[in-house]
């Protein structure tokens, strides 16, 4: 098995080749580095985010507030899914509004945030980032500050109905395409696979991990848009025919992140493209409990590379009570609540040593598969205009799902618009 330092390096190696946040952007270079004086006040704050899918985060603001009854923390939910909860935030800073304090910010956003000022860049002192997963710290970096402390991080994984596939004498979980075509095949009767292709976020990471596992990559190294590619088409087309084939059922591209949980839950589906935090939520719910396992993605000649997503904590510009935001984000990020966090909701952690504790492997039988899959996970373009990036394609990709564009055309026409959104 990997170690957490092995990795780790690996993460840093495929972020490290993402450096457009450096490169682009309006936000000038903050000279100094910030220390924790200059966040000021204390009293009663908020957080905002999407859904608490585990009601856990509920329960560890409880426990704060038990212990500083003179600064309570209120949960602010937005909507599930990502591109309106960004939304929100945005509408917030722009009228500067103090509504929002702490702000769980998508690892993709940071760059806009930090941007434009939106959120206050973080005394790196206050926070031990060595003992945190580095691919995580750099998706709250921007410009060589912190922005946003790193919480929780994120992998696509394969998640598979372990008795439909021994029913139909299937062995071990796909590792290609081929072999989960194959598969399908054999288990008739029900949906067979399915991810997030609804036009919004989640349709980016489900379009960059199918380009990403079958060799290719939509933004390259130095900014470059990479998607006029054999690979990129190859990557498209296996989401494309699987919708013409049935093997995705058609209702799939409606599918956000719960709605695509629910389907597996009811027992509609034998293989489901989803995050960490179903695990935990899966394992309570009476028709697949027992029932399922996860695996690497499949990808094109072997296992896939998953998309890098995460939430990290960051703190608005525009708010009050500041130093209280500062602890508050200390504890949700501490070793124990982390632990904690891990243990309620199967969300995937950022500090590195949980990955190796023998209680949570036991209790956890997938985080080795987890950690691998963090090993090959591959970030989204870091871009201050990211909205613009995933718009672009989240609108061609769609298109050429539903029947549309096809292919070709997609991949051509959102080659020519990401050209003047990365490269700058
Ligand atoms: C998950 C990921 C996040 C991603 C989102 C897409 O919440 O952690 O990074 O953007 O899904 O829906």
């Amino acid at each position: 098995m990997a170690s957490i330092s092995t990795i780790a390096r690996g993460v840093v190696a495929v972020v490290a080749t993402v450096t457009l946040a450096a490169a682009c952007g309006s936000g000038s270079k903050t000279k100094s580095t910030p220390t924790s004086q200059a966040l000021t006040g204390r009293g009663p704050i908020t957080l905002a985010q999407g859904k608490d899918t585990s009601g856990n985060v509920q329960h560890q603001i409880d426990v704060w507030n038990k212990a500083h009854p003179q600064e309570t923390v209120r949960l602010i939910e937005l909507p599930e899914s990502a591109d309106q909860q960004r939304q929100q935030m945005v509408q917030n800073a722009q009228t500067k509004s103090d509504a929002y304090t702490v702000l769980n910010l998508d690892v993709v956003w940071t760059a806009e945030f930090a941007a434009n000022r939106w959120v206050t860049a973080l005394p790196k002192n206050q926070f031990d980032l060595s003992k945190f997963l580095p691919a995580a710290v750099q998706t709250g970096e921007y410009r060589d500050n912190l922005y946003a402390a790193p919480w929780k991080t994120d992998a696509g994984l394969l998640y598979y109905r372990k008795d439909l596939l021994e029913k139909a004498g299937i062995s071990a979980p796909p590792k290609t395409w081929s072999e989960l075509q194959t598969d399908c095949g054999k288990i008739k009767g029900v949906g067979c696979y399915a991810g997030e292709f609804d036009k919004y976020e989640g349709l980016t990471c489900n379009f960059s991990e199918a380009v990403d596992s079958a060799g290719g990559e939509v933004v390259d190294e130095s900014g470059k848009p990479n998607v006029n590619t054999p690979q990129a088409k190859q990557g498209l087309d296996f989401l494309v025919q699987g919708f013409k084939s049935g093997m995705i059922p058609k209702e799939a591209i409606t599918y956000e992140e719960e709605d695509a949980r629910r389907a597996f839950e009811k027992g509609d589906l034998v293989f489901l493209r989803q995050w960490p935090y179903q695990w935990a939520l899966s394992s309570k719910a009476p028709k697949v409990k027992g029932k399922f396992d996860v695996a690497p993605l499949p990808g094109l000649n072997g296992p896939g590379s998953p998309t890098l997503g995460g939430h990290n904590l960051a703190i608005s510009s525009f708010a009050k009570n500041k130093a209280t935001a500062l602890d508050f984000i200390k504890y949700m990020t501490s070793q124990d609540t982390e632990r904690a966090n891990l243990l309620a909701s199967s969300e995937a952690p950022t500090l590195a040593s949980l990955y190796d504790e023998p209680a949570l492997q036991k209790k956890f039988p997938y985080l080795p598969t987890l950690k691998a899959s963090l090993l090959n996970a591959k970030p989204r373009p870091k871009a201050v205009r990211y909205n613009d990036v995933t718009t672009a394609i989240q609108e061609a990709v769609y298109a050429a799902l539903t029947g549309k564009s096809t292919t070709d055309q997609a991949l051509a026409g959102l080659q020519s618009k990401l050209g003047p959104l990365t490269q700058q």
